[in-house]
């Protein structure tokens, strides 16, 4: 991930013994080290992979950072074309907008190639040598070793210094500023929103080129949904051949903060009841037919009275309730119960589903 890198640097998450054992604190290097170790290349120049997992960081917790937590994350190995930049960034935005995630922020910005990275950083070295005293304990050390993680540093009076930087796209070299451009334009003509920080840097070392952040005021201090961006020279540094990649991962806790907030967590839609252990073999394809429509749905198999099964109903915030007893079964016939409006009817089990998934259309 890169000496210098923050994590590596301060979060490593570490269980010292007989056996030293590191968690791993992120995919990215594991995926390349994985495509390199199994010789993916050399069944395809191209792939697209994806990931989900905990991931280990020894921080400091707080709301929306803690020890533990889940990355959602994608790779696409192999390829350099500004077309897969722009749909990388578009597939977190459709992931967060297709969950009900309004209320985000992307933010991109552009390293350059390697040679345009080391010009940034000398740059903002020469300009943040000058502001030096103004700078945390860690930044001054930082200045020295890898200055551009400066420009990603939270305390208030390095942000004051960072934005008395003249930071703009001075580094850039022809291709990669005829790249970033063409980018801007791609996300543009596909109606994706977007504000370019030319000082948005990303606390991981291996990074390239184009760099994008997701955030959202309602997460607080720690505002990052997801992030991620172009890492050419990554396949490279581990022993394998020049080959360009990029990514993203999303951050799964603080994606469920945000969901939480805006009451997006999905409920139970249906609850089906059934009155005797005889009708739980008939009750089950009356749920497989309700899941089938697409409908979140659920049963219960501890055979308790019918009443019991209400309240765990409610408990669940079930809108409706099906429920199955003998002398319905004999007409061929359910019970369908709404349990916001307290009322019920007698239907056929294909017609009360289309009557919830009717209801729920609406919605
Ligand atoms: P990252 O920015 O370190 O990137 O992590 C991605 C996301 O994980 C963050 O935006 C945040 O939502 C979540 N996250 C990070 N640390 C914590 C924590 N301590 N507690 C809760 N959530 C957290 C990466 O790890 C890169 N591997 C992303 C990437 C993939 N770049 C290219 N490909």
């Amino acid at each position: 991930m890169g000496e210098t890198t923050d994590i590596v640097e301060r979060q490593i998450f570490k269980i010292e013994g007989k056996d030293n054992i590191i968690l791993r604190p992120e995919g990215t290097a594991q995926v390349i080290r994985y495509y390199l170790e199994n010789s993916l290349y050399k069944q395809s120049d191209f792939y697209k992979l994806y990931y989900t997992g905990a991931m280990f960081r020894g921080e400091r917790p707080q709301k929306g950072r803690l020890r533990q937590f889940h990355h959602i994350g994608v790779e696409a190995i192999g390829s350099d074309s500004v077309y897969l930049d722009a749909e990388t960034i578009e597939l977190a935005i459709t992931i967060l907008d297709a969950i009900g995630i309004k209320d985000k922020e992307l933010k991109i910005n552009t390293l350059g190639c390697t040679k345009d990275k080391e010009k940034f950083a000398k740059n903002m070295k020469e300009q943040l040598a000058k502001r030096k005293s103004k700078l945390c304990e860690d930044c001054q050390r930082r200045l020295q070793r890898n200055p551009l993680r400066v420009l990603d540093c939270k305390k208030d009076d390095c942000k004051d210094v960072v934005y008395s930087l003249n930071i703009k796209d001075q580094h850039l070299c022809d291709a990669c500023r005829t790249h970033f451009n063409t980018l801007r334009s791609l996300l543009d003509k596909s109606g994706i929103k977007y504000n370019y920080v030319p000082h948005l840097v990303r606390g991981l070392d291996y990074y390239t080129n184009m760099v994008f952040e997701i955030t959202s005021t309602k997460l607080g201090a720690q505002d990052a949904i997801g992030a991620g961006g172009r890492y050419n020279n990554l396949v490279y540094s581990l022993g394998g051949e020049q080959v360009p990649a990029i990514g993203f991962a999303l951050g799964l806790e603080r994606t469920l903060l945000l969901l939480e907030d805006a009451q997006k967590i999905p409920v139970l839609q249906v609850f089906v009841a059934t009155t005797a252990e005889s009708l739980l073999s008939e009750s089950m394809v009356i749920l497989r037919k309700i899941r089938n429509a697409n409908l979140l749905a659920d049963m219960d198999y501890c055979a308790k009275s019918l009443k019991a099964q209400l309240r765990r109903a409610q408990k669940l915030s079930a809108r409706f309730v099906i429920i199955l007893g003998e002398e319905e079964q004999k007409k061929n016939l359910v019970i369908l119960k709404d349990m916001e409006c307290a009322t019920q009817e007698e239907l056929k089990a294909d017609e009360a589903i289309s009557k919830i998934s009717n209801h729920f259309k609406g919605e």
